[in-house]
């Protein structure tokens, strides 16, 4: 496990903008994993600027994100994919056969993650997938439990992660959906490199039970510690308890 700590979120965001950045052009046809949430905001702004200033070519990307909220439609503000095109496909022009999402609206939730599984097989797998983590150590939405499903599978999601996510909902955790569909963690852990991206205290004793704790369903992003191939990019905050 590479562990990295920065003075400062600002300074966080650069290098894993840096890191995706050089990963591109190293291969362009890269397969990239994404998250959203509030931590990766500043990593998408410093990509896009870096785009605008064309130091990457994005024109061969390829992207797969972590989840998605079920119940809503792409259009809806509140959806990870509407976060995304704003954040970065849009700005990127990446166009949609670049784009792969999961479909919060699907009839057969079943059959959906199982045409996501597909489709990432069907790219190569994932050379390298960021991921946030939560207060409650979730990684995409794999919530703390007494098992995991390894594959990409329906949710119901903690009342802390949906009061986490409220803020793309007007401030009002009721609005947001009780399910979503996400990423298992046998589907993160299949990428060929992942970087995890936290900031400030709050996430500071996940991360310390995560890196150092046992590995247990109770806590998913200990799982990563399974993966010959992390890196940690961290504030000081964030790493505080290490
Ligand atoms: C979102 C996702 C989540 C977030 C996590 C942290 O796609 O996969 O696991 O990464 O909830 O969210 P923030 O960054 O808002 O603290």
């Amino acid at each position: 496990m590479k562990i990295q700590v920065f003075d400062s979120s600002h300074d966080v965001a650069e290098a894993l903008a840096d890191r995706v950045a050089c990963a591109i052009r190293q291969q362009p046809a890269l397969v990239l994993g994404l998250p959203t949430g509030r931590t990766p905001i500043r990593t998408y702004e410093r990509l896009r600027r870096m785009h605008a200033d064309l130091q990457f070519d994005a024109t061969r990307l390829t992207t797969f994100n972590l989840d998605e909220f079920a119940g809503i439609d792409r259009s809806h503000p509140g959806s990870f994919r509407a976060f995304m095109e704003a954040q970065l496909f849009a700005p990127l022009r990446l166009r949609p056969d670049q784009i792969h999402f999961l479909d919060g609206m699907a009839a057969d939730a079943d059959a959906e993650c199982a045409r996501y599984e597909a489709a990432i097989e069907a790219a190569g797998g994932i050379d390298l997938q960021i991921v946030g983590i939560g207060a409650n150590g979730h990684i995409g939405f794999n919530e703390p439990a007494d098992t995991l499903q390894a594959r990409t599978h329906r949710v119901t999601l903690a009342d802390s992660t949906r009061r986490d996510n409220a803020g793309l909902f007007g401030g009002d955790a009721a609005q947001v959906p009780r399910e979503a569909l996400s990423m298992g963690m046998g589907t993160i852990l299949k990428a060929r490199a992942l970087a995890l991206i936290a900031t400030g205290e709050r996430k500071a004793p996940c991360i310390e039970q995560a890196m150092r704790g046992p590995v247990t369903t109770r806590l998913p992003a200990s799982f990563l510690q399974l993966h010959p191939n992390v890196e940690l990019y961290l504030d000081r905050a964030a790493a505080s308890r290490l």
